[in-house]
């Protein structure tokens, strides 16, 4: 390959060598404002009343959030890893959320760059506000390709009629299930995960079935995107449900899926599976509050190839289980204040590069 014309998006799986990533920024984010049925279905119920229009995250949260993304962005570059960072956006001013977590809105598959249809109103305008410089870059090469969301024409119907009557595998009828419907394409990039040629997600409070056919449509050819069972009746993103570790190699979070379930997909046919053994710890001294996420966020890892993996620096039992079980070097970040806003290490990160093992 000559000089300069690098591949800038290729990544088929989550564990080989991380080559460039994506890392979020916190500053000026808000509480996400949206309907109080998807609230009450998503959040943590003690922080509910946070989620209203021009409800800033609390500024120390913020600034600390800040230097923990630029101390973790500094690492991945002191080990070689090309690192772009988002453009800084005033969240508040333009009634969005955040530019932390950049893993809800892009999805890399292959050589293809996917912006997803989020469910979400305030989010909508997000891969726009804080990431063009990035894909028009990433575009410019030739060799990559960037999909943008489709449009929504006309009023937005998503929420029209969602409740859940009841929660049964999410396979079924999925209007009964979730509180978005099935009127438009909806997902975040983050109900998803890769594994070679199969994209295993889930149907969600943000991801619909169109969702999940649109997808299928505008994957690269040879990708297939498969539904995993679970049974997270608060499910929105993936990533504290599976956690590949390497090829072959997988936790699970037992109370969300199964050995069954992850067996039904031949992707995972040979592969070695564990439940997650421990409950959550709770972070001692108590850390800011997990405003939007629950404890299993520590298997929001992110892996920076078969054997080194980002572990948020408090859990300490979680890092010593992947080390005396498999082998694995975490490196301990301090993260808590990015989690407090709604993610861990996977969350605030988009690979665009894993260099095939
Ligand atoms: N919503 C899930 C996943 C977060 C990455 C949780 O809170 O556990």
């Amino acid at each position: 390959m000559a000089a300069g014309d690098a591949t800038l998006i290729s990544a088929d799986n989550e564990w080989s060598p991380l080559r460039a990533v994506i890392v979020g920024r916190a500053e000026n984010s808000a509480f996400p404002s949206e309907p109080a049925k998807m609230i009450e279905a998503t959040m943590p119920a003690e922080h509910a009343a946070n989620f209203k229009p021009g409800n800033p995250f609390p500024a120390e949260i913020l600034s600390k959030a800040q230097e923990e993304l630029d101390n973790f962005a500094a690492i991945l570059q002191s080990k070689g890893i090309r690192v772009y960072r988002p453009r800084k956006v005033d969240w508040l001013k333009e009634g969005g959320y955040t530019g932390a977590m950049p893993r809800d809105g892009l999805l890399t598959v292959g050589n293809t760059l996917i912006e997803a249809p989020f469910a979400w109103g305030c989010r909508r305008n997000e891969i726009n506000l804080g990431y063009v410089d990035i894909l028009s870059e990433l575009g410019a090469s030739g060799t990559s390709r960037i999909c943008r969301a489709p449009q929504i024409v006309g009023k937005d119907t998503i929420y029209d009629d969602g409740k859940i009557k009841g929660f049964g595998n999410g396979n079924g009828d999925d209007s009964s299930h979730w509180i978005v419907n099935n009127s438009r394409p909806a997902f975040d990039a983050a109900d998803f995960m890769r594994f070679g040629k199969t994209i295993i997600g889930q149907l969600s409070h943000v991801t619909n079935r169109k969702g999940v056919d649109y997808l299928q449509a505008i994957v690269p050819g040879g990708y297939s995107v498969e539904i995993l069972e679970t049974t997270d009746e608060h499910a929105m993103h993936i990533d504290a449900t599976i956690l590949p570790l390497r090829k072959g190699l997988l936790v699970y979070h037992p109370e969300r899926t199964s050995k069954a379930a992850l067996r039904g997909h031949d992707v995972f046919r040979d592969w070695e599976l564990h439940a997650y053994p421990f409950a959550p710890q709770p972070r001692e001294p108590p850390g800011p509050p997990m405003f939007m996420c629950s404890p299993w966020l520590l298997l929001n890892a992110l892996s920076l190839d078969e054997n080194r993996i980002m572990v948020e620096a408090n859990d300490t039992q979680f890092a010593s289980w992947v080390t005396d079980k498999f082998g694995m070097t975490p490196i301990l970040c301090p993260f808590q204040h990015v989690n407090s806003m709604g993610g861990s290490f996977h969350c605030a990160t988009v690979d665009l590069v894993r260099s095939s093992v």
